[in-house]
């Protein structure tokens, strides 16, 4: 059964001066250590982050009742299946919603070019 789904988009340019300045401050409070590992094999790491920050959202938009309770970025992570297949895994606050949901998996999938990222995900319960 199908408990949610959301949508996002993220422009790349924007995740590009995000990720360059100022430090790593803004890489470290969204992204979790295989993810920042993920993109920064890439040849254009800021079109990776962008559809990753993108599928957070989307993630984040399928969990219903998530509005005011604080910052989702690291408690989920979007990371590959060997065949390149995104997957999320949830932790913490978003994990305990989920389980709450009773949701049992979720569904991401992620398209990026060299101006926008996009992502949606679904819940399945
Ligand atoms: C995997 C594939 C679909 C990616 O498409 P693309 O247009 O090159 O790139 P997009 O920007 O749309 O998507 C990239 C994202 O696809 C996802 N992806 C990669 N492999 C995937 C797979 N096997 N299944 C689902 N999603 C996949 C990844 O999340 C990737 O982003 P990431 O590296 O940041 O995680 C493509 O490379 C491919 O192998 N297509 C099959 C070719 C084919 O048979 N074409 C004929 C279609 S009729």
């Amino acid at each position: 059964m199908i408990l949610g789904t959301g949508i996002d988009l993220c422009e790349v340019a924007r995740m590009r001066a995000k990720i360059q300045a100022p430090a790593d401050e803004f890489v470290n409070q969204v992204f979790l250590p295989g993810e920042i590992a993920y993109c920064g094999t890439k040849r254009h790491p800021a079109e990776h982050f962008a559809a990753r920050f993108a599928a957070k959202e989307a993630v984040v938009k399928a969990l219903a009742g998530t509005g005011g309770v604080g910052s989702f970025w690291r408690d989920i992570e979007i990371m590959n299946e060997q065949d390149g297949r995104p997957v999320a895994r949830l932790y913490g606050r978003a994990k305990e919603l989920a389980d709450a949901q009773g949701v049992r998996r979720v569904f991401v999938s992620l398209t990026h070019t060299r101006d926008l990222a996009a992502a949606t995900a679904i819940l399945e319960g």
